[in-house]
């Protein structure tokens, strides 16, 4: 009478896979912050394609303070990155490193339904935008 005694219902904890999460739990719903862009030459409701800023000493001052504020918790603080997500300092400068940032930051990153970086879209202009992408610039490292 060997009855062979099946072990069901071990539930084995799996551990999450994406790299986001639990830092994304760790802090909550994190609000955007809006970003003061006084001072910065206005560009008007439709997107430019290259970054009208490059170098602006300003631009560069207010998107450091945007970056710390709503990127650095995932891209790292100085845009240098912990490693869970890419770090900035290698985007590609130029405007193809332009487009590709902006595609980015405007509609964030889905991976299977949920977003592994949120869309700023709704919460930046694009004064703000390219302010970040300016100090991004000044952060970058071949
Ligand atoms: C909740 C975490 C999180 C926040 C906050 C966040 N990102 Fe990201 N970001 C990511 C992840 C993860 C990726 C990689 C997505 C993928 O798999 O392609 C990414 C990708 C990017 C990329 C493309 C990088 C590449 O090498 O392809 C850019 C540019 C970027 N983020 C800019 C920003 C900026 C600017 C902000 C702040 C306004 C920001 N991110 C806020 C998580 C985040």
């Amino acid at each position: 009478m060997n009855g062979t005694r099946t072990v069901a219902g071990l539930a084995l904890v799996a551990i999450a896979s994406g790299v986001v999460a639990p830092l994304a739990m760790a802090h909550g719903d994190v609000q955007p912050q809006a970003v003061n862009t006084e001072g910065l030459k206005p560009l008007g409701d439709k997107m430019l394609e290259e970054n009208p800023y490059r170098g602006d000493p300003k631009a560069i001052a207010v998107g450091f303070s945007a970056f710390t504020q709503n990127c650095a918790r995932c891209h790292g603080l100085e845009a240098i990155s912990g490693g869970l997500a890419p770090d900035l300092r290698y985007l590609e400068l130029g405007k193809e490193g332009d487009t590709w940032f902006m595609e980015r930051i405007q509609n964030g990153a889905m991976v299977n339904g949920v977003y592994k970086m949120p869309p700023f879209k709704t919460v930046f202009n694009q004064e703000a935008m390219w302010a970040i992408r300016s100090y991004l610039e000044s952060r970058h490292e071949d």
